[in-house]
């Protein structure tokens, strides 16, 4: 049987940790060439070191609109094309709104949402091109759900499933998927969860989060169906986590 992404190039965002890393750790498998971006280098060296496949390390700020554009332009020196955008990176702030530094909210705003919407500014037109692309962007289960612990954070990922939304029917026609890939609390760094026995815990014991793994199986789902379908949100919940 072939494998439909074998040899893609895919750029990540965020890959330096939890889903991004376990993102690249998963396509490598499936054969795709890939940019890892983040802001820490080492860690992202050390995981290249480890994939299977050819891998280009790209120091990228999600806050430095000169850093995206420079990741796409590499990529496109080293590999010659670009047939993924996987934005992934993003930020998580959430409790009492009024307690949070404002200034923290918005850069979880510019990183959650004006990034993804420059990632996907910057890759459309070389996919237009190609006459093929995926963009592919992590959201939430709080892009769907109106959870109130985390105001501005909801805010950030309700505005991204809007853009996916929308901007799906403006590239349809030229080859280009926009898709959506929707976790609820998955269980890594973010929640400052690292020791391996607390993961396997809350994951596969209470089932009350998902693991990295789990969500990076489901974006290879994603980016392999033949390209007539699209699955343009996939929401997907611990078992047991009550949201
Ligand atoms: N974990 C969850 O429960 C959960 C649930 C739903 C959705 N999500 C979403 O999943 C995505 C990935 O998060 P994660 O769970 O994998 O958390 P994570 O382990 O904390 O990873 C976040 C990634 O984003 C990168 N990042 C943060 N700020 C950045 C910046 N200014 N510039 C460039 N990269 C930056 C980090 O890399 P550097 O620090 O090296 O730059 C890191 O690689 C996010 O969009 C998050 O909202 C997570």
């Amino acid at each position: 049987m072939t494998n439909p992404l074998s040899g893609k190039v895919v750029i990540i965002t965020g890959a330096s940790s939890g889903i991004g890393a376990a993102a690249a750790r998963s396509l490598a498998q499936y054969g795709c060439k890939l940019t890892l971006a983040a802001r820490s280098v080492d860690k992202m060296q050390a995981l290249a070191s480890e994939l299977p496949t050819e891998s280009l390390v790209v120091r990228a700020d999600m806050t430095e609109p000169s850093d995206i554009n420079s990741m796409v332009e590499q990529t496109l020196e080293h590999f010659g094309r670009v047939d993924v955008m996987f934005a992934n990176a993003g930020i998580f702030i959430h409790g009492d709104f009024i307690a949070n530094d404002i200034n923290d909210i918005s850069d979880m705003i510019t990183i959650n949402v004006d990034a993804v919407m420059r990632c996907a500014h910057a890759v459309i037109p070389i996919m237009k091109a190609q006459g093929s692309g995926d963009i592919l962007v992590t959201s939430s289960v709080a892009g769907h759900e109106k959870l109130h612990r985390g105001p501005a954070y909801g805010a950030s990922k309700h505005a991204i499933e809007t853009f996916v939304n929308t901007l799906r029917r403006q590239v349809a026609a030229d080859g280009i998927r926009v898709l959506s890939l929707a976790p609820a609390r998955v269980a890594n760094e973010l929640w400052n969860l690292t020791d391996p026995e607390e993961i396997e815990k809350v994951s596969v014991g209470d089932q009350h989060f998902l693991k990295v793994e789990d969500v990076a199986e489901a974006a290879a789902y994603m980016l392999s169906r033949p390209r007539r379908v699209t699955i343009r949100n996939l929401v997907m919940i611990g078992t047991k986590q009550d949201v």
